[in-house]
């Protein structure tokens, strides 16, 4: 958790039984409307990671891109987008991964980086981790070195953030 964590979390809004009874979906859009907010997110994943030489940081579809982008910008290295399938022009690789009801896919251009290429992934929240797994098992499937994976928002009693840990990848969420 960053020294951030308890502010970030007070301007997150909890909707409850969205997008079905039951759900407690944790909303950032409160967060991203308080440019105060949103300034200090992203000044604290710089600040986290400007001295890891990162190469690139691969943003998943579509609230990552949000994070992923300006953090990018200001460490100065690429933005790869991780896209639901279909959605990528080119020469993609794809991992399939299972939801609750079924199977989703994501998508990464296969010139996205070079072999050994340092990579962060970034996304807003980690539930059960099905995403932010098949984002780094595809990019060590494509040989880049999953640096960590970052997410504002670790629901952990969900297991997910555990999930992602167990398979030898690090995550830092801002807040749980
Ligand atoms: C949400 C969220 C993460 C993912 C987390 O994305 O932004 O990407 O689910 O869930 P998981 O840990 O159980 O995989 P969603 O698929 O709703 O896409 P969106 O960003 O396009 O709304
Ligand atoms: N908020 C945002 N995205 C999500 C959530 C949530 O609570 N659960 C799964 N994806």
């Amino acid at each position: 958790m960053s020294i951030y964590g308890d502010y970030i979390k007070s301007v997150i809004r909890t909707v409850p039984d969205w997008p079905q009874e039951g759900v407690n979906f944790r909303d950032i859009t409160p967060l991203l409307q308080n440019s105060a907010a949103f300034r200090k997110l992203i000044d604290s994943f710089v600040h986290r990671y400007q001295e890891m030489q990162l190469d690139a940081i691969a943003a998943i579809d579509a609230r990552g891109f949000i994070i992923g982008a300006p953090v990018a910008y200001e460490l100065g290295c690429s933005f790869v987008p991780v896209r639901k399938k279909g959605k990528l022009p080119f020469q993609t690789i794809s991992q399939t991964y299972t939801l609750e009801y079924g199977q989703a896919e994501v998508e990464m251009h296969a010139d996205a980086f070079r072999d050994g290429d340092r990579i962060l992934i970034m996304d807003d929240l980690i539930a059960t981790g099905g995403t932010m797994l098949a984002a780094a098992e595809l990019i060590k499937r494509s040989h880049g070195q999953v640096v960590e994976t970052a997410a504002i928002v670790d629901l952990p009693d969900l297991g997910g953030s555990q999930k992602v840990r167990d398979a030898g990848y690090s995550v830092f969420a801002v807040c749980s």
